[in-house]
């Protein structure tokens, strides 16, 4: 993807307004909320030549992320061509230190790229003075960053910037920051401005662009992908997942494997003893549809057992498997599965909870997955049940409860892997390219 053109930049009112603010106007922090896509990260962008010249070269600059590459996809990627290109800049950027360098009319700021999600991110920032930060998807960080970030910045002139979209109404920052401003409360807004976009404010997407990710994001994160609205994820993690219009009986699947097409097969599997185990097998369409084809599920199974099922499927229905995906809490048994596989690779890639949910919403949004109602009574049950917990009852509202989650586990492990390593190899999947 080639940096953006900003000679041939659109800009909506609030957007105009946003940029025409000067730097000695605005509060200590910024903070722009708001659906995705909306044109927070860019706006601010645009705005860093002018936020530096107000505030000098004295101290340190800092970018923090969830992590300094999630910086440097969302940020640098831009930011870097924009300072070069139209403000003929010389930047250097260190992506092992985070240092960066950036030498704009006549001055040099030391910046520093760094993530800030992780628990014990703080430690890394103890120490010295800044005075510039833009937080890029703040309500990623960890709440010891964000007070230790704070802290750091001393000047009177320094400044805070921060954009994020939102997340759960429990989360610290709407709670400290958005929710007292939104009320009024006169210390936070003597030192916080926040502004809410959303996609209509942004000027340069065009109908389709933002039709295709209103679809995206449909059902429980509409709120807050969508409309940018903070509140609690609740009710069925999948509801979007229809019974009517994603199952088909057994004869379907069976007719679609004899006429070949599915172009590849692959299986999930999620570990269980006491906690029943699960196992399902896929096949995947030349227009890039996952159908589930059959499951294997119940208390202490061994690794025999899945084995014996795995073996039993292929020789049904004498096809190539590619791999198995499977939880890595049991390396030994994945071991041992892989022996008694033979030539079917069994991985154990584990995705991280929420971005997995979210890539199988969207998978399931755009009617790419299809369950057999007759062979995957679990995974079907499982899909009505699965759900957020009440609001107030969990420390992490945007965590599924963990019950009805055996046969869910499975197929996240299973269609995430194989969405994000294999799906590019098949040619045809222009639907799922939307
Ligand atoms: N000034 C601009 N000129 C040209 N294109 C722009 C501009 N601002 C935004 N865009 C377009 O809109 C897209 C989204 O903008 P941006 O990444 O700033 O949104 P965001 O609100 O930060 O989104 P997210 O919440 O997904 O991070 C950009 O990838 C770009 O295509
Ligand atoms: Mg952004």
């Amino acid at each position: 993807m080639s940096p953006i053109k900003w000679e041939n930049s659109q800009y909506s009112e609030k957007h105009r307004r946003f940029l025409a603010k000067k730097p000695q106007d605005t509060k200590f922090f910024t903070l722009c909320d708001g659906a995705v896509r909306s044109g927070k990260t860019l706006s601010i962008i645009y705005k860093i030549p002018q936020i530096f010249h107000y505030i000098g070269n004295n101290y340190l600059k800092v970018f923090s992320g969830f992590s300094k590459n999630t910086v440097r996809n969302n940020v640098l990627i831009e930011l870097i061509p924009y300072l070069e290109n139209y403000h003929s800049a010389k930047c250097s950027y260190n992506s092992a230190s985070g240092e960066l360098d950036i030498k704009l009319w006549g001055k040099v700021y030391n910046c520093l790229v760094t993530g800030g999600g992780k628990a014990d991110s703080d430690a890394k920032i103890q120490g010295g003075t800044w005075d510039f930060w833009y937080a890029n998807e703040l309500a990623k960080h960890n709440y010891a960053f964000y007070n230790m970030a704070l802290s750091r910045l001393t000047p009177e002139n320094a400044r805070a910037y921060a954009d994020c979209n939102p997340e759960s109404t429990n989360h610290w920052l709407y709670k400290e920051r958005i929710k007292p401003y939104l009320e009024g409360d006169e210390n936070v807004r003597a030192i916080f401005d926040y502004w809410h976009f959303t996609m209509e404010d942004n000027a340069n997407l065009s109908p389709v662009f933002i039709e295709n990710q209103k679809r995206l994001y449909k059902g429980a994160f509409e709120n807050r992908k969508i409309k940018g609205l903070w509140v609690a994820a609740d009710g069925l993690v999948y509801d979007t997942f229809n019974t009517d219009k994603h199952t088909v009986s057994r004869d379907v699947i069976l007719e679609k494997i004899r006429k070949n097409d599915f172009k590849d097969y692959f299986l999930g599997l999620d570990w269980g003893w006491n906690h029943p185990l699960c196992c399902g097998l896929y096949g995947l369409s030349g227009d890039g549809t996952y159908y589930k084809i059959s499951e294997f599920y119940g208390q202490k199974k061994t690794c025999k057992d899945v084995a014996d099922w795995i073996l039993g499927q292929q020789k049904k229905y004498g096809k190539f498997f590619r791999f198995v995906n499977a939880d890595n809490a049991r390396p030994e048994q994945n071991y041992e599965l892989e022996k008694r596989l033979g030539s079917i690779r069994v991985y154990s890639d584990k995705p991280q909870v929420l971005d997995s949910i979210e890539i199988l919403r969207s998978v399931i949004n755009y009617d790419r997955l299809i369950v057999n109602k007759d062979d995957c009574l679990q995974t079907l049950n499982e899909f009505q049940t699965y759900s957020y917990p009440e609001d107030g009852d969990s420390s992490d509202p945007d965590i599924p409860l963990k019950v009805n989650d055996d046969a869910m586990d499975e197929t996240r492990y299973a269609i995430t892997f194989y969405e994000s390593r294999f799906l590019h190899k098949i040619k045809d999947y222009a639907k799922a390219a939307g």
